[in-house]
């Protein structure tokens, strides 16, 4: 009887002094210990990150977080002046072969924008793009046919950093060479100056397959899917209707866009939402049907082929002309519209807009410090 007498004695002891205490512990240890947190809902995930490289979120990518590509995260080592030190003619020697570049061949401006676009979608900004080989013998991404024969702009790129080595060997990365070229080009094209961010470095790898895997959207896409890809490399549909106003500059191949002139889905009768005026003008540049792949001519985007203006959405807007049935979709959605017309109608606003993204873009899933390398040729790892 002494015994259960003790016994319930303690227990009572115990409950009297813990329970006060318990009240006291602050929620998120429960959250810590695996209790949940504290008000009966699920314990959240935690979010993995590596201490030595902080996650910076710029812009809507902290509201992206939960549908993005952990992967596609952006680090902080970027930053401005990267080469002040080590390479202090880097970004001069950068924008001076653009400059003379652009004097013989404007295009050469599109095909760089175009160029940083397919190396940051596919892995991240890491100039995988531009390896034609590597030492497992796979394919490229150059070889994917997301690129295809149609990618230009890769032997600027490398006069660009031939320059580079003269001057201070292995130390600017093709990462950072084909940013910053990108960056004077989109400078060239009519946007306001700003200096690039430095600090990337060059990826050992480069795979077809990943290119092919859903990383790059092809031009008959539907909206749903291209949303879903940009969603996963942090960029929302507001963004994706911005980045797209880089088809104000350059041109698409025929290939892509005869089809809507000449037999769209089969019915051997044009796209019925293009208008009269448009099916001729691809009719005139786009003659015969029969062209070989990849030899068809280009036919520009808009009638400024070499300025980054707002002529894509006003276009759109007034004259529903697009060229790629994928552009064609952002005017006719509720979640993409509503930013084609205020595109269309604020010019300073989509060069702001197109500027912040295009840096955005330049910091996805990034190499940084001691991972990768500096390559001597961005043809080849060392
Ligand atoms: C749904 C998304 C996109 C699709 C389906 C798409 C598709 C295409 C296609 C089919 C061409 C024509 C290629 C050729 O015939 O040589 C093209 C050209 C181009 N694209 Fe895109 N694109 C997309 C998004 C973007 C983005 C986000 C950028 C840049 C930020 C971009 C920049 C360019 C540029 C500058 C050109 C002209 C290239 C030149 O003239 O050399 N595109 N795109």
């Amino acid at each position: 009887m002494k015994m259960v007498g003790f016994f319930i004695t303690t227990i009572l002891m115990f409950h009297l002094v813990m329970v006060p205490c318990v009240a006291f512990i602050p929620r998120e240890w429960f959250n810590f210990i695996g209790f949940g947190n504290g008000e009966g809902q699920k314990p959240q995930p935690l979010l993995k990150y590596d201490p030595g490289e902080p996650l910076v979120l710029i812009g809507n990518e902290a509201e992206n977080l939960g549908t993005a590509d952990p992967a596609m995260a952006t680090r902080t080592d970027l930053r401005e002046k990267f080469y002040s030190r080590t390479c202090p003619k880097a970004e001069k020697i950068v924008a001076d072969a653009v400059a003379d570049t652009f004097k013989t061949n404007p295009n050469a401006l599109a095909n760089v924008i175009r160029l940083q676009f397919h190396d940051c979608f596919v892995g991240g900004c890491d100039a995988s793009l531009l390896l034609d080989y590597i030492p497992s013998g796979d394919q490229v991404e150059k070889r994917s046919g997301f690129n295809g024969l149609l990618l230009k702009g890769a032997d600027l790129i490398d006069d660009i950093k031939s320059k580079l080595e003269q001057e201070c060997p292995q130390t600017v990365s093709c990462a950072d060479t084909l940013v910053f070229a990108t960056n004077e080009a989109l400078i060239l094209s009519g946007l306001p100056r700003q200096r690039p961010l430095g600090g990337r470095r060059d990826t050992l790898t480069s795979l077809a397959k990943m290119a092919d895997d859903n990383n790059l959207p092809a031009p008959n896409w539907p909206l749903e899917k291209m949303i879903e890809t940009f969603k996963r490399k942090g960029f929302n549909e507001e963004e994706m209707v911005i980045l797209l106003g880089a088809h104000s500059v350059g041109s698409t191949h025929c290939d892509f866009i005869m089809y809507r002139a000449y037999n769209y889905k089969e019915t051997n009768q044009p796209d019925p939402t293009l208008p009269q005026g448009v099916v001729d003008e691809i009719k005139k540049v786009c003659v015969d049907a029969n062209t070989p792949k990849y030899r068809n001519p280009p036919m520009n985007f808009d009638e400024t082929p070499t300025v980054l203006d707002n002529l894509f959405y006003k276009n759109m807007v007034e004259r529903n002309r697009t060229l790629l049935e994928t552009d064609a979709y952002l005017l006719n959605d509720p979640r993409t519209a509503p930013t084609v017309q205020q595109m269309a109608t604020d010019p300073e606003l989509f060069h702001k807009r197109f500027m912040e993204l295009m840096k955005k873009l330049s910091t996805l899933n990034v190499l940084t410090g001691k991972d990768g390398e500096i390559r001597k040729t961005c043809r080849s790892t060392n």
